[in-house]
């Protein structure tokens, strides 16, 4: 038996240590998840999300990042905000700083204050971008080594990661998504170690496909099937990588590379449009991370 999410969420209302090694990732139980509305193309109200499974999928991920050595942290979920539980939206991470979302739908919007009090309260600086720029998060900005990797059109901006780009003095690469289905980059597109990452190149034009060839040594793809099942929506802890199940061919692929591949059930989530990587948010900086690695790795 867990510890009552209230008593939980009140002993972390202090500034986290994002320096203590471990791997800190923030979640939101789906107490209020359900398919309200519809704001991509997964989602249809007539295809609802069963409560308990949910409940379940959503427990047995968090079990599996804890057996990996992750500690989560969890957020309060609130009524009326059914995709709160979609953290990796919340903020684009960097360092002890934070650059809030800022949402392109309004159904979304109400969970900008809401992240920005939690982050906030555990020691983040917390940043918004200029009104108007809309801007999701680590759905959408990933660091692979020292670049920042960014999806827009769909929900982000392009101006958005520029002022991203610059604000933390970091070379930001734009990739337009061009596949409604992979409307976050994060669908599309996982960083696994610096110069290393899985892509659905389906979801990019032939311009973003070079770009990214261009900033990444190792590209590994991911087919038309296995990214149906959010095989790019990774969560990659130290050396291992969490998806949904259904994707065994890139299971094997990296496992080739010396990964150790972990699956779980998450069809309830997909049906929102989301899955592993989208029910987290790493607080202390993703694994690929350049400044991550210089801070943590040997001195
Ligand atoms: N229903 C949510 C939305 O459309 C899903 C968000 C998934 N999150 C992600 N990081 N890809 O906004």
């Amino acid at each position: 038996m867990t510890t009552p999410l209230s008593a939980r969420t009140e002993q972390e209302t202090r500034a986290l240590d994002l320096r203590c090694g471990v791997p800190q990732i923030l979640m939101c139980p789906p107490d209020f998840y359900g398919i309200e509305y519809e704001i991509n193309p997964w989602m249809s109200r007539d295809q609802q999300a069963d409560h308990a499974v949910a409940t379940r999928q959503w427990s047995d991920l968090r079990a599996l990042l804890e057996a990996t050595g992750a500690k989560t942290l969890l957020m309060e979920p609130v009524a009326g905000l059914p995709d709160l539980v979609f953290t990796a939206n919340a903020a684009m991470i960097y360092r002890d700083q934070a650059v809030l979302a800022r949402f392109r739908y309004p159904e979304r919007r109400g969970e900008e204050a809401y992240d920005e009090t939690w982050l906030q309260a555990r020691g983040f600086r917390v940043h918004r971008l200029e009104p108007g720029v809309y801007f999701e998060g680590a759905g959408d900005a990933l660091f692979c080594g020292d670049t920042l990797v960014a999806g827009y059109r769909i929900r982000s901006d392009v101006r958005g990661h520029q002022q991203i780009g610059s604000m933390f003095g970091c070379r930001a690469i734009p990739l337009e998504l061009v596949n409604p289905h992979y409307y976050h980059l994060d669908t599309c597109f996982c960083p696994l170690a610096p110069g290393r990452a899985i892509y659905f190149p389906g979801a990019f034009d032939e311009y973003g496909r070079r770009a990214l060839a261009q900033a990444v040594d190792e590209l590994i793809e991911v087919s038309e099937e296995e990214a149906r099942r959010f095989a790019c929506n990774a969560v990659v802890v130290g050396n291992t990588v969490l998806t949904n199940t259904g994707c065994p061919k890139m299971h094997a692929a990296l496992t080739n590379r010396g990964f150790v591949c972990r699956e779980t059930p998450l069809d309830e989530f997909v049906k929102a449009g989301g899955s592993a990587k989208c029910l987290t948010l790493r607080l202390d900086g993703e694994e690929a991370a350049g400044w991550k690695t210089a801070a943590h790795g040997p001195q």
